[in-house]
């Protein structure tokens, strides 16, 4: 799947210009960098939440997106109506509910879910319906760590099951280590580096990247 060049600048500063680029069918690709490099923005560019500078479509029409918001909320009715409502189906919606471990809070009410929960029933709507290219942003943060390792091996299936490419932004190295097959280093609204993540995420060629792991790596 490749992706054209764009900017995208809010008032006069651009926070983030990408060149081309490529993803692989039924890849895990971690978004890695920090604060404010540019991850959502990259992400909400793609899934078409907001326009690229000059408008140009960046992903071809043809290509079915899903897309996960950082910021995700409840529509005001049960969990499991939460992900029926998508028109995923039955048997999907119970598999996922069930897969995140959310089976015994179908019932509820998701306004009142914690925050964790929440993000797992989130990813779980994110899931119900087929796509070619799944964005999810930081899907885990809210998540503990028991949650986090069932959302990464869900994931990582329904890309090989499917075919699926995933665009996994994170802010966690060790996230994008334990999920990721390909990675992309966002440094201050630049790509900085691109590839397999055995390189990207232990032998980078950027300065800016190694910095970036001897902080969060150890
Ligand atoms: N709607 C907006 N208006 C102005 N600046 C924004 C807006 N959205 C994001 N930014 C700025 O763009 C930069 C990149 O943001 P973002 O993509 O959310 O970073 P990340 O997800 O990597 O933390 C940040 O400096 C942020 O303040
Ligand atoms: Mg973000």
């Amino acid at each position: 799947m490749n992706f054209p060049a764009f900017q995208k600048s809010y008032g006069r500063r651009t926070v983030l210009a990408m060149p081309d680029f490529a993803l692989e069918p039924g890849r895990v690709c971690a978004v890695l960098g920090a604060n404010g490099a540019g991850k959502s923005t990259l992400a909400k560019v793609l899934a078409g939440a907001v326009p690229a500078d000059g408008g140009q479509r960046v992903v071809p029409a043809r290509v079915t997106v899903g897309y996960l918001p950082q910021r995700s909320f409840p529509f005001r009715m049960t969990v499991r109506q939460n992900l029926l409502v998508t028109g995923g189906g039955r048997q999907r919606a119970e598999e996922l509910l069930s897969a995140l471990g959310l089976s015994p809070l179908a019932d509820r009410r998701a306004a009142l879910l914690s925050g964790g929960e929440l993000a797992r029933m989130s990813l779980a709507r994110a899931l119900m319906r087929p796509c070619r290219l799944l964005i999810l942003d930081e899907p885990t943060a809210a998540m503990d760590m028991e949650s986090t390792v069932l959302a990464e091996g869900l994931l990582q299936r329904t890309c090989r099951e499917t075919g699926r490419t995933l665009l996994l932004v994170t802010h966690s190295l060790q996230q994008a280590r334990r999920t990721a097959d390909d990675a992309l280093f966002l440094h201050r609204g630049r790509l900085l580096e691109q590839g397999p993540a055995g390189r990207v995420l232990y032998q980078p060629d950027r300065p800016e990247t190694k910095e970036f792991l001897d902080f969060y790596g150890s």
